[in-house]
């Protein structure tokens, strides 16, 4: 068994990590590095540590193709390239049933303290009859977050042991279906994983919104100034990059890799 990250720097993973839509079909994924994600998106924030996120692993080959049929269509041919999709869920019971059990043991294990107004009286009587008693769409909207933060994890760690990954939607209550889900589980987002069919250099650096139009100094609209001493740090550290365009080369890549899977090709920016 080798993970094989002892070198990888963190802020290079950060500046590597891209949407990757090219995988190579043949190279399984091993499963340790599986888990390896599987566990990063485990030890992801959850909000009271009740642990209301699951991961579905579809890799056996019948999953995948009755899994395939039924994400969006243009992540289909990512959902049959990659070996591995991560199916990610929310569970609501596990948060009606998870936070009795999660949030005292945070407070046992010294996590929440009387510190900042934490009790064993305040979390039984007041804590969680509010936090338990939400409605089933308030529940799903604030885990839908939490299963963000699980997949921002896992794509990172997916990312350091050398893979690919994307995000990819698909549809919920038929995934639900195939995959067996009980009521209470709602399907959020998938992650195609594999090794990947195009390089994070041909991929470049996707275009961002300026820092200002999306990142405010204490009023929403103000817009924070960013150092460019430190954007120059941060693009030597591999962090960050100019965005690309689509070079005769990127064009060259693409559709070599959509050739070698039977794809379409394209021709310029247009299509
Ligand atoms: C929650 C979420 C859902 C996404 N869904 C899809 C998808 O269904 N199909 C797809 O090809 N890319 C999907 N993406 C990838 C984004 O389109 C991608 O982030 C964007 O192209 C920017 O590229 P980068 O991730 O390489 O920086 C998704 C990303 C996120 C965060």
């Amino acid at each position: 068994m080798a993970l094989n990250y002892e070198s990888v720097d963190f802020i290079k993973v950060l500046g590597e990590r891209r949407s990757c839509r090219f995988y190579d079909p043949e190279r399984a994924v091993e499963a340790e590095k599986i888990q390896a994600i599987c566990q990063a998106a485990r030890n992801a924030s959850h909000m009271g540590n009740a642990n209301c996120i699951t991961v579905t692993q579809v890799t056996k080959q019948e999953t995948k193709d009755e899994f395939t049929k039924i994400v969006s269509a243009f992540n289909i041919p990512m959902a049959k390239m990659a070996p591995v999709s991560l199916v990610f869920a929310l569970d609501r019971d596990k948060w009606y049933n998870g936070l009795p059990i999660g949030l005292p043991i945070l407070f046992k294990q010294g996590g929440v303290n009387p510190s900042h107004g934490w009790s064993m009286d305040n979390i039984e009587n007041s804590t969680l009859p509010r936090l338990t008693t939400f409605p089933p769409e308030i529940v799903s909207y604030l885990l839908s977050c939490e299963t963000g933060m699980a997949m921002a994890s896992a794509q990172l760690m997916a990312t350091a042991l050398g893979l690919g990954s994307c995000c990819y939607a698909g549809q919920g209550p038929k995934i639900a279906e195939v995959l067996g889900f009980p009521d209470s589980a709602q399907f959020v987002w998938a992650m195609a994983i594999g090794y990947p069919g195009e390089s994070v250099e041909s991929m470049g650096w996707r275009e961002r919104s300026p820092y200002g139009d999306i990142i405010y100094a204490e009023k929403f609209g103000t817009p924070a100034i960013a150092d460019p001493a430190v954007d120059a740090e941060l693009t030597a550290l591999g962090m960050m990059g100019e965005p690309s365009a689509l070079t005769p080369q990127r064009l060259a890549d693409i559709n070599a890799a959509a050739t070698k899977m039977g794809l379409p090709t394209r021709t310029d920016e247009n299509g």
